[in-house]
């Protein structure tokens, strides 16, 4: 099956390799001229892990190529993704449209008639209808079918992600429409990956109410965690009994410094915009968007308490600058709301990250990175673990105790073994522990673990 994959950023690109690694003839049209020349190199323009690998596989079996424009690949082509960027527009936090609108007319004025028009990019209720309207209007018949196909992968993992989801959803009450898309996941329906088909605006709906769903389960963790400081509890031993329960489960109770991303701020946003518009109150989204924000803007006042309140002219070393681990995507990353507070205290800051620093050195000023974290750490006063990437969990303390001036550590993903740490004389600030944000060292230090709690999962049948 010859597929189209408009747009070459996360959802496009692994969608677009993916369905090349299936078998299925891909073309990857993408405007950046930049971007191109790396793709037909077989390189990635981003950094996702095997997304090189994947690249180049299917380059070699000649199943993917990549175009610059739709007219001189669109020919033949049963299905043809969209998947370009909907940012939120700087007036008001609604979805951009403008270039799903673009890419809408390109389709209108190239595509053969049959051709089924699959919309990837996460857009707001509604849009599918504004864009076969257009279509329609452009070729004076309508004989394209618009469908809603949204996508659930995560940055980091998005590649398995696509290969073995959870669930895929589609919106169309079109049959031919139904029946190529599940042609083009022949490999999922072989494995028996539920299908939701459904109506356009539903998918569309369950995109946004997924994510902002994910989002609120999130804050409610992080929410949780500060009361745990405050009453003695523990939120690794919460998130544990809370998860074990089916109807609540595990994933996305870990907690952190705020949900960051390119998905979770933008959607969120996106969905109150098309609630407002509805005249629909939704309140948990609009109370996660304020807390998550408050909670990224208290980051820098909890490593100020760690240290006296004085912070003016010391050196802070930040490990990690993505807004969670395997990506090198800084957008709404909380190191970055953290550093601006610092900066903006008089602190100095040193950082490392295995992968972000290149974008991070385009958006920071003022900040000296580093190529490790032992580099990074000298002469720091304290130390702020802001990306859970694996490689901190192994820290070598004595060396970096040998290199700091101070001996503060502020885990802001409960990734290192604080005891191990307190044990060469740091004094730990974690989230959601007893002694979270009090002043400790070696000899008061309180346990940290999920020491106690005994889990036998199955072992009751
Ligand atoms: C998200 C959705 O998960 C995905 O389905 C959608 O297609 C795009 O948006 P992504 O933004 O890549 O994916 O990352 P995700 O792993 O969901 O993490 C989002 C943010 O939440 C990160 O900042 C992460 O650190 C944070 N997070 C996640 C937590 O703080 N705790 C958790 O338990 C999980």
């Amino acid at each position: 099956m010859k597929i189209i994959v408009l747009g070459t950023g996360y959802v496009g690109l692994v969608s677009g390799v993916c369905f090349a690694a299936w078998g299925h003839d891909v073309v990857c049209v993408d405007k950046d001229a930049s971007k191109l020349a790396l793709l037909r190199q077989a390189k990635a323009p981003f950094f996702e892990p095997g997304l090189a690998e994947l690249i180049k596989e299917t380059a070699a079996a000649g199943n993917i190529s990549f175009a610059s424009s739709l007219s001189a690949c669109i020919s033949g082509a049963s299905l043809v993704f969209v998947a370009v960027g909907t940012p939120p527009s700087q007036v008001d936090g609604a979805a951009d449209l403008s270039q799903v609108f673009a890419a809408a007319a390109e389709i209108a004025n190239t595509a053969d008639a049959g051709t089924v028009v699959v919309m990837k990019s996460t857009v707001p209720v509604g849009t599918g209808d504004k864009v076969q309207e257009l279509i329609a209007t452009i070729r004076g018949q309508d004989d394209v079918a618009v469908i809603s196909n949204p996508e659930f992968l995560r940055e980091g993992c998005a590649i398995a992600d696509f290969m073995g989801p959870d669930r895929v959803v589609v919106g169309t009450e079109n049959t031919q429409a139904r029946r190529l898309m599940l042609e083009a996941y022949k490999p999922l329906v072989a494995r028996k990956v539920p299908f939701v088909f459904t109506q356009r605006r539903t998918s569309e709906l369950i995109k946004y109410a997924s994510n902002a769903f994910l989002a609120a389960k999130i804050t409610f963790i992080n929410e949780m965690s500060d009361l745990c400081e405050k009453v003695g509890a523990d939120i690794s031993d919460l998130a544990l009994g809370m998860g074990l329960d089916g109807r609540i489960g595990p994933s996305f109770l870990n907690v952190g410094p705020g949900y960051g991303g390119s998905c979770f701020p933008k959607d969120t946003l996106a969905l109150l915009k098309v609630a407002s518009e509805a005249g629909v109150k939704l309140s948990l989204v609009k109370e996660s968007v304020a807390a998550n924000q408050n909670r990224k803007s208290q980051l820098a006042g909890r490593l100020a308490a760690l240290l006296g309140n004085e912070m003016a002219g010391k050196t802070i070393a930040v490990l990690g600058l993505s807004f969670k681990a395997n990506t090198d995507d800084i957008r709404e990353s909380p190191a970055l709301t953290m550093i601006a507070d610092l900066q903006a205290m008089g602190a100095k800051v040193r950082a490392h990250d295995p992968a972000a620093m290149p974008l991070a050195q385009k958006a920071l000023e003022d900040v000296v990175f580093c190529a490790d974290p032992y580099a990074c750490a000298e002469g720091a006063a304290a130390m702020v673990v802001v990306t859970e990437w694996p490689e901190f969990k192994q820290l070598d303390f004595a060396r970096l105790r040998a290199v700091m001036r101070g001996n503060v550590i502020l885990d802001l993903r409960n990734l290192i073994d604080a005891q191990k740490a307190r044990y060469h004389g740091f004094v730990v600030g974690c989230l959601g522990r007893p002694a979270g944000l009090r002043q400790e060292n070696g000899a008061d230090a309180a346990p940290s673990s999920t020491a106690g709690v005994e889990v036998n999962v199955g072992s009751h049948a």
